[in-house]
């Protein structure tokens, strides 16, 4: 069992729960047809402020960069993809492929690239997008795939990052929250492609999810 208190966090921002108020609030406000949410995990108020954070850091870190593109892994990153993009004061560029390697709520540690980038990514500094590391294989295999087509530098940008569940070594160079071992939904994320419109990122309750879809 997690402790609900404040998780502090290697980089100096924090996980930290809802308080009871916020999350009732944002209850009543929000109704959204899903009974497999267990809890709210990250506000839609602290994925903005910790977004555009990192919006900041990527506008300063390229500050010499005319050939900034970010590259979002589909789906998960549609929404990271569109507000990170408008806090980055940069020109930039972006592109998207399509990857899984997830059934359900199991990662099947293989990687399927279903659709790839469109624009040559030679001679750019490419930020690779994505919404969750959890076993890190994802990105580590798309990180390797594309450094052979030669971008001047390679970084990955994650929201979430599941540390405890690493299999390989993966530095994640821009990462919104650290989490604990949920599986969550929101913001793009899906459980079997449910819950990718929540606003915020909930927990899913496995053994509701499980009594309801099988
Ligand atoms: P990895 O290869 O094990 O790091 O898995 C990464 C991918 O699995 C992510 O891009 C997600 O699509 C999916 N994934 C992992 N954990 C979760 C979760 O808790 N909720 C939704 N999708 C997840
Ligand atoms: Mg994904």
């Amino acid at each position: 069992m997690i402790p609900k208190k404040a998780l502090f966090l290697k980089r100096g921002y924090s996980f930290r729960h809802p308080s009871p108020i916020e999350v009732s609030r944002l209850n009543q406000r929000l109704k959204y047809p899903y009974e497999f949410i267990g809890e709210i995990l990250i506000t839609q108020d602290q994925i903005e402020e910790r977004v555009s954070e990192i919006g900041a850091q990527i506008t300063n870190d390229y500050q010499n960069s005319e050939k900034l593109m970010l590259l979002g892994l589909l789906r998960g990153s549609v929404m990271l993809m569109t507000d990170l993009m408008r806090s980055i004061r940069r020109p930039m560029t972006m592109d998207f492929m399509l990857v899984s390697s997830y059934a359900g709520s199991e990662s099947t540690g293989f990687v399927r690239i279903d659709s790839d980038h469109k624009s040559s990514i030679a001679g750019w500094d490419v930020i690779i997008v994505d919404d969750i590391v959890d076993t890190g294989v994802t990105l580590h295999t798309i990180k390797k795939l594309l450094q052979d087509r030669n971008p001047r530098s390679l970084k990955i940008c994650s929201l979430l990052d599941k540390t405890a569940r690493h299999k390989v070594d993966l530095s994640i160079d821009y990462c919104g929250f650290e989490i604990p071992d949920y599986f969550v939904v929101g913001y793009g994320l899906d459980i079997d492609e449910k819950g990718r419109n929540l606003p915020y990122i909930a927990s899913v309750d496995l053994e509701k999810y499980h009594q309801l879809y099988g």
